[in-house]
């Protein structure tokens, strides 16, 4: 399907409202209070420094408040999801995404946690395409290939932020301009990404691009997740709504083949534990997965169950595939909020976007954005417990 089309097929009705921004309170400290009387709403954004770059430039932490018990906390570097706090089946809430405390962290050493990934999430084969006829030589940041937007990709820079408030949602609107040769992509593309809480228990995640010249683009979001909160996530149980998904080679990038998933260790059309055939799969899951739905309308993609908690995770989806990533490059040298030691396996990341290395792939749905078109796309993250 091609990005107009896309764009078409994604209502307005999703976007209505999300873009409205409001004037928020800012302030350095004290967090507000949040006791509930019957009937008055606490949702809320919250705007407070988190630091800054080495160069000076002053970072933010946005904190997302709804009425039922969802909290998120999201920086402008990155325009990462720094904590995202879900109650379990008990009501308790907890923290339920891998990162860090400060933004100290993020900037040492971060294998992209929680944050946008741009220009083109996951991988493009020697950092090299052609396209409209012209070879164009991207920054090589993986062995010889371009992953995730870079040296410098999306969730590196400093975006800028908006507090949005809508009746039954609360977010906060990051844009980035990504300059014409930026990483060695054409064209000036503009970036917006909004993220909402909404009373219906939903991370809303809305991206929206425009360019000047013709580009390939690939937005997601990188969040590892673990729905315990700790620990390793081997006995979450998965379901994907996809019954193929695109092989790769050693260095992670697509054959070009489709495969069916039926009868082998990738198949998770029913629900499995991440860990029951994970040692079946060399290094681990670090795949595409084709979504039933073909992309283009918002649709189930994948749904993970914490037994333990009961926490439930539902993403849907307007994109046509979801990198399932088992978190294959943790491996203990990473200490986390808390103090929590990320392990092998500690985080599993669901990536909603187009098929990796795209543009060098003509079958594969276009990630191609041409001046005059504008990109949207929706992923919704809901939460429940059983
Ligand atoms: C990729 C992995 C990569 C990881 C980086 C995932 O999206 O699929 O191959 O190692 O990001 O943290």
């Amino acid at each position: 399907m091609n990005r107009t089309l896309t764009s078409l097929c994604l209502t307005a009705a999703a976007l209505t409202g999300l873009l409205a921004a409001v004037s928020c309170k800012k302030d350095a400290g004290t967090p507000p209070q949040q006791t509930q009387t019957k009937g008055q709403s606490i949702m809320d954004v919250k705007i407070e420094p988190f630091g800054g770059l080495p160069d000076g430039t002053a970072v933010e932490l946005y904190t997302l408040t709804n009425d039922k018990g969802l909290k998120a906390r999201l920086t402008t570097y990155g325009a990462i999801l720094v904590s995202l706090e879900v109650p379990d089946r008990n009501g308790t809430p907890g923290d339920i995404s891998l990162g860090y405390d400060s933004l100290d962290g993020y900037l040492k050493v971060s294998p992209y946690f929680g944050a946008i990934v741009g220009r083109y999430g996951n991988r493009i084969a020697k950092g090299r395409f052609i396209l409209d006829g012209i070879e164009y030589k991207l920054a090589n940041n993986n062995g010889v290939n371009h992953l995730h937007g870079g040296i410098k990709g999306f969730d590196k820079v400093v975006w800028t932020a908006e507090p949005v408030k809508e009746t039954d949602a609360v977010g906060v609107r990051f844009s980035y301009l990504s300059k014409d040769g930026e990483e060695g992509y054409p064209g000036n593309l503009k970036v917006v990404a909004t993220y909402s809480l909404t009373n219906d228990n939903e991370l809303r995640i809305v991206y929206e691009a425009e360019t000047d010249r013709a580009t390939p683009v690939n937005l997601t979001h990188h969040s590892y997740f673990n729905l315990a909160g700790q620990g390793d996530m081997l006995g979450h149980e998965l379901t994907l709504y996809a019954d193929k998904y695109t092989p790769v080679d050693e260095g992670l990038i697509p054959t070009g083949e489709v495969l069916d998933v039926k009868g082998t260790p990738m198949d998770f059309t029913a629900p499995a534990a991440i860990g029951s055939r994970i040692a079946q799969v060399k290094g681990g899951y670090d795949h595409n997965y084709v979504l039933r739905s073909g992309g283009g309308t918002l649709a189930l993609a994948a749904g993970v169950y914490e037994p333990v908690t009961g926490r439930l995770m539902e993403i849907s989806t307007t994109e046509p595939g979801i990198q399932f990533y088992s978190g294959n490059f943790l491996d203990g040298t990473i200490t986390g909020k808390g103090g929590h030691v990320y392990p092998l396996h500690g985080g599993f990341c669901l990536e909603t976007q187009h098929f990796p290395d795209s543009p060098n792939h003509p079958g594969f749905p276009s990630t191609i954005l041409r001046p005059g078109q504008k990109l949207t796309s929706l992923t919704v993250h809901k939460f429940s417990t059983k």
